[in-house]
């Protein structure tokens, strides 16, 4: 994708035909007419204000997911921009709350006091969200920091976001989304930045790979094949909320839907000449390839020992706060029992305490928390697992697990948003309210 850099940015939301598939077109919701849309870029204490027109044939909203982002900007969703040449939207009445509906464009103001890190924007729209993002409604959002800065990571053409997502396609070339309520929407092709099975040429040098599993369901186990003689292919330096304290290494990567892993890989590591798969090992799917090409040069990029020092825990929670996630006998999903009802927040968290919030599942549930990143305390009672460190803001919390986050909300007051990021499992429900007072 094309990159953004700057403080006033103006998207344009319409419908695009897109090549992805040899001799036919794909018909996508886009932003800016690509899928994934423009990556923007912003720096660190620089505020990005993002200008979007919709110009598509429904309404949408936009959330710039682990955006540190006041509450009126975060993409609440009924927080609707309606079409700029469109009939007006239907609107909900009754007992429910009315959002703040603009009409044609609306600005975003995203302050960016936040660390470096690899954010990513998407479609929110209250019980639309997950056909709208399959059309094609999500793109990275980067940010910058003199703390970043500093490392000697891999940077320029040698630092490559990878938006991983899955769809399925009618023989026509247009995007199939077959509903699917329980275990979300599946594909079958997946696509990287939005195409299939992509090459990318690398030189036998270190890359940094930013992961994104933008898929509205599916987890992926990715694992490069062949491995690097010593196995250890992935040096994770990031996570969702920027830099890890220090590197780790891994095999495989467990990533569930809206995690973000940010890894370096050495590619000196195989022979040039060698061609080296992205998989995925849990349902066996291609995802991409690296062909290593041109001779062994010098490099002078490095992962080191330390990444952060900013990185501290947050200290004793004041309150313990549960959530369970499970679907009720009518098939909706909910968290304590109560169905999305916008306004009706489930906790009342005060700025700048810690609290300690308990996610209990029947099913596997993607938890994600706007506003502030959590660090992961123990999984059934136990420590993290490797996929947990540094700051998140989505965990996977599977089949009958106990994850409990220390969490802390800062700077902004106001109503955002707890939900489950099958994205199918939120617009059927699974998602609430929490107002920070
Ligand atoms: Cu990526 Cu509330 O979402
Ligand atoms: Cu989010
Ligand atoms: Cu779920």
């Amino acid at each position: 994708p094309a990159t953004r850099e700057g403080t006033a940015i103006t998207i344009v939301q319409r419908e695009a035909d897109l090549d992805i598939l040899p001799g036919l077109k794909t018909r996508a919701w886009t932003y800016d007419g690509t899928f994934p849309g423009p990556t923007i870029v912003s720096r660190r204490g620089t505020e990005t204000v993002v200008t979007h027109r919709n110009e598509l044939p429904e309404p949408t909203v936009v959330h710039l997911h682990g955006g540190h982002t006041p509450a009126e900007s975060d993409g609440y969703p009924i927080d609707l921009l309606l079409p700029a040449n469109g009939q007006p939207g239907h609107q909900h009445h009754g007992d429910m709350m009315m959002g703040a509906v603009a009409t044609g464009e609306r600005a975003y103001r995203y302050p960016m006091g936040q660390r470096a890190a690899t954010l990513w924007y998407h479609d929110h729209r209250m019980g639309a969200t997950a056909p709208a993002v399959w059309r094609g409604l999500a793109g990275f959002h980067l940010v910058r920091d003199d703390e970043e800065d500093a490392l000697p990571l891999p940077e320029g053409d040698h630092d490559v976001p990878l938006m991983i997502t899955d769809r399925s396609f009618a023989e026509d070339g247009s995007f199939r989304y077959a509903a699917d309520h329980v275990e979300g929407v599946l594909g079958d092709v997946v696509l990287v930045n939005g195409a299939p099975w992509p090459v990318l040429e690398v030189a036998p040098v270190r890359y940094r790979l930013r992961l994104l599993n933008a898929s509205n369901a599916r987890r992926y186990r990715l694992a490069l094949d062949p491995q690097p003689p010593g196995g250890a292919a992935f040096t994770q330096v990031g996570s969702d909320g920027g830099l890890l304290a220090a590197p780790l290494t891994h095999d495989a990567i467990d990533a569930a839907p809206a995690e973000r892993f940010d890894v370096v890989v050495d590619f000196a590591r195989w022979r040039p000449g060698t061609t080296v798969r992205l998989v995925d090992r849990l349902a066996g799917l291609d995802v991409m390839r690296f062909d290593v090409t041109g001779a062994r040069q010098a490099d002078d990029s490095a992962v080191p020992a330390v990444l952060s020092r900013t990185l501290e825990p947050l200290g004793p929670p004041k309150r313990t706060r549960t959530f369970r996630f499970r679907q009720s006998t009518d098939g909706t999903w909910t968290i304590n029992d109560e169905a999305y009802r916008p306004g009706h927040a489930l906790a009342n968290p005060r700025l700048g305490e810690v609290e300690r919030w308990r996610f209990l599942t029947d099913f596997h549930h993607p938890v994600h928390l706007h506003l502030d990143p959590f660090q992961v305390l123990s999984r059934n009672g136990h420590d993290v697992a490797r996929y947990d460190m540094g700051w998140k803001d989505t965990v996977d919390v599977r089949p009958a697990e106990a994850v409990e986050v220390a969490v802390r909300f800062t700077d902004h007051t106001g109503l955002f948003l707890l939900h489950c990021h099958n994205l199918e499992h939120e617009d059927m429900a699974m998602m609430a309210d929490f107002r920070v007072e």
